[in-house]
């Protein structure tokens, strides 16, 4: 029945290869667009189920102290209010996936303003939230707290510390040396659809219906925060309208809406309002990075440097992996790496599009043009140069590595030949410069898990809990199954977003296609396998294209073969052994033109082009919308995107998309994204790496570098806002 495979040893039976249907790779639409443009698709807040009332949360009005409602029995009586609750329960942070932890300041212990510490359940919404507007919260013995990441407490990190050769004496020795200090903001994930949940309650069996991306650890969440068994918990979550590391693990309204619908015995509904989700689920952390860079006269480093601060909330774990791919991008024997990490009363930080990379890679590709100036050396020719043979650190061999033709193919697609000198190209007010920077994220694999039912009509039904927050699973899925089984895609149905179903990787950290995709790969194979059984020929001999297989110069229908039968087979993917025997990711490289207004310093990005390689590539068109978002984040970083909090109290003050601002359209330019042919036999029998978040991984770099090349102007504090250009 399962088909189980660890990822132990590269792959050499290399299975997709030898299939004929077509559909890997190809650009194939969302088979779920027309249902989500069309209104169709139950997002989460869109649930109606019978008997549902409505639940508003309540924030801290502060940053520490003892939470008491002083007028609870006044709003407990209001005009429909059904229950005033307030639970250590919801003070947890399972946004983090640590719902297990304590409450992180002792029993009705808040920890940041803006933390939602209880909830109203009332009849309606609007009354849910009169109540709760109503409900006066007030904080006991609360203390001074730190919030400034440049005064507070620092726990070192030690577990990411390196120190490798001497990278004093290398900087000292140096040729050419860059020592600089960058500051990157707290960024919000800002995904579209607001966290939401409906939990509803038969007996001991909980249903809790929402967006959510990663279902089985969702599960298990809610399991231990509510001290029940995870299998009395189902969560559906078949649409989700983008998560970008917010919908990791659970919110503060899923907990609350389980425990609210157990209290007053009706499904309920609870909703964060835009402002909650930026003061209440989680943030990226803002960071200060020294980057060192030590050169030969060749350009050749010597020694890097690389020393990070970040923040988190006391008590939480996590800790942006800053330095993630500075341990391997380039060369340089004298190597020194540390971080810091903050304990604020902010808001919890967590992963938010690509934690680590998205801002360390940023920086160090700036700190990197900065090296290419000084030496009055081609930027592309400076990264050239310093591609490692092997891991600078462990000495490990790179999986696949396409790095140096995304550079080359990329330069050349944009015309990189013909970029200006500094502050030399000007179109009337406007200075116009080009940047270019380096793209690189870690490739993972996760264990997952999926079914796949080959029915008498000789159809697919592909099952598995994994989601799809809008970076195409549906359509991935289906075309894995396709081509396994020689299928038309429409004869393939993907059904996603149960807990009832086989537990996936989820979504997140960009292995979700490469995870799930081959536990479906698996289950096919499998099926394949049971077919040339019965067929009496070998696996490997059986063509199937078009509902019909082939073998031995004959050609059968699978309804003919199948004879009445289905053939269901689960297959389960866990990593192994290869994810510590090479050095594993993904690489590319951006190149940007952007013109500033040379009176007043605003920034407008007038192309950008993205060259990436990340082995097989499942849909050239999701994998390519993954990218766009990712360099469009990119401009978000590089202009624009920037949580300012009250130097006061922490508090989050641009809590709303009119003051935290992403790209809209008018931000966006023409852009260009070559996706390059890769293999890895070291990742997954599909030899496919992650994309998702390649996209963003040094891709404001080359945008604020362009502004150097624009205007002589180096911001090292991002965003870089006009204020800082002119
Ligand atoms: Mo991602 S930030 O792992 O959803």
């Amino acid at each position: 029945m399962t088909e189980s495979f660890k990822m132990d040893a590269p792959v050499t039976d290399r299975r997709l290869d030898d299939m004929v249907q077509g559909l890997v790779g190809a650009p194939l639409d969302r088979p779920e667009g027309p249902l989500k443009v069309t209104g169709q698709a139950t997002y989460a807040n869109e649930w109606q189920v019978e008997g549902m009332v409505h639940g508003v949360m309540v924030r801290a009005p502060g940053n520490s102290g003892h939470v008491v409602l002083t007028n609870r029995d006044v709003v407990a009586a209001m005009p429909g209010v059904l229950s005033v609750i307030q639970d250590d329960r919801l003070l947890r942070n399972p946004a983090q996936g640590t719902a297990n932890e304590a409450p992180i300041q002792g029993p009705h212990h808040a920890a940041y303003m803006g933390q939602l510490i209880a909830v109203v359940v009332a009849e309606s919404f609007e009354q849910a939230r009169h109540a709760a507007q109503c409900l006066q919260v007030t904080l006991e013995n609360a203390e001074v707290v730190a919030v400034d990441p440049d005064t507070a407490a620092l726990e070192p990190q030690e577990g990411q510390a390196l120190d490798q050769g001497d990278l004093d004496a290398a900087m000292r020795d140096a040729a050419y040396a860059v020592d600089v200090t960058y500051t990157t903001p707290s960024h919000s994930s800002a995904a579209m659809e607001p966290h939401a949940s409906i939990a509803s309650w038969e007996g001991e069996d909980l249903t809790l219906r929402g967006s959510y991306q990663m279902l089985k650890y969702n599960r298990n969440e809610l399991a231990d925060s509510l001290g029940i068994h995870p299998d009395r918990v189902r969560v559906l979550s078949p649409y989700v309208g983008g998560g970008f590391g917010s919908k990791l693990g659970l919110s503060p309204e899923a907990v609350a809406a389980a425990i609210a619908a157990r209290e007053v015995g009706r499904p309920v509904s609870v909703a964060l309002q835009r402002q909650q989700v930026f003061e209440a689920t989680m943030r990226r952390s803002e960071t200060r990075q020294r980057i060192r860079l030590a050169a030969d006269a060749e350009g050749r480093l010597t020694g890097l440097g690389h020393d990070a601060r970040i923040s988190n909330l006391p008590g939480e774990t996590f800790a942006e992996p800053v330095l993630q791919a500075s341990h391997f991008l380039y060369s340089g024997q004298n190597r020194r790496m540390s971080m810091d990490l903050a304990r604020l009363h902010r808001l919890c930080a967590g992963s938010v599009r690509a934690p680590g990379e998205a801002v360390g890679v940023t920086v160090l590709e700036s700190a990197m043009d900065e090296l290419a100036y000084k030496i009055g050396m081609d930027p592309v020719e400076l990264r050239r140069r310093n591609i490692p043979d092997k891991d600078p650190e462990s000495g490990k061999a790179f999986s696949s590595r396409r790095f140096r033709e995304a550079l080359d193919s990329g330069a050349e697609a944009f015309g990189w030949a013909d970029r200006p000198g500094v502050k030399e190209r000007r179109e009337g007010e406007w200075l116009i410069g080009y940047g270019m920077a380096s793209a690189a994220r870690v490739n993972v694999l996760m264990e997952s898990q999926a079914r796949v039912s080959l029915t008498p009509q000789g159809k697919a039904v592909v099952q598995t809990d994994m989601t799809d927050i809008g970076t195409g699973t549906y359509a991935i899925l289906g075309q894995i199954a396709g081509e396994m089984l020689g299928l038309p895609r429409e004869d393939v149905e993907v059904v996603l977003g149960d807990t009832d179903l086989p537990p996936s990787s989820g979504s997140g950290g960009s292995w979700g296609a490469s995870s799930s995709g081959t536990s479906v790969y698996l289950a096919c194979q499998a099926i394949r396998r049971q077919l040339a059984e019965r067929l009496q020929v070998s696996e490997p001999d059986l063509t199937l294209k078009d509902g019909s297989a082939t073998f031995d110069n004959r050609t059968r229908s699978l309804v003919e073969i199948l004879q009445g039968d289905e053939i269901v087979k689960l297959g389960h993917v866990q990593p192994g052994d290869t994810s510590q025997a090479v050095r594993q990711a993904t690489f590319g490289a951006y190149f940007a033109e952007v013109a500033v207004h040379a009176a007043s310093g605003e920034t407008r990005v007038r192309r950008m082009h993205g060259s990436f390689a990340a082995g097989r590539i499942l849909n050239a068109k999701t994998a390519r919308s993954q990218c766009l978002g990712g360099m469009i984040f990119g401009i978000g970083m590089a202009l624009e995107e920037e949580l300012a909090f009250d130097p006061r109290d922490g508090h989050v003050a641009n809590h709303n998309l009119a003051e935290y601002h992403i790209p809209v359209n008018a931000d966006v330019p023409q852009m260009t994204v070559e996706l390059l042919e890769e293999r890895d036999d070291w990742a997954n029998p599909m030899q496919a790496k992650g994309i998702g978040e390649l996209g963003i991984c040094g891709a404001a770099a080359a945008i604020v570098n362009a502004i150097h090349n624009a205007t002589g102007v180096r911001v090292r504090d991002y965003p870089a806002t006009l204020d800082k250009v002119i």
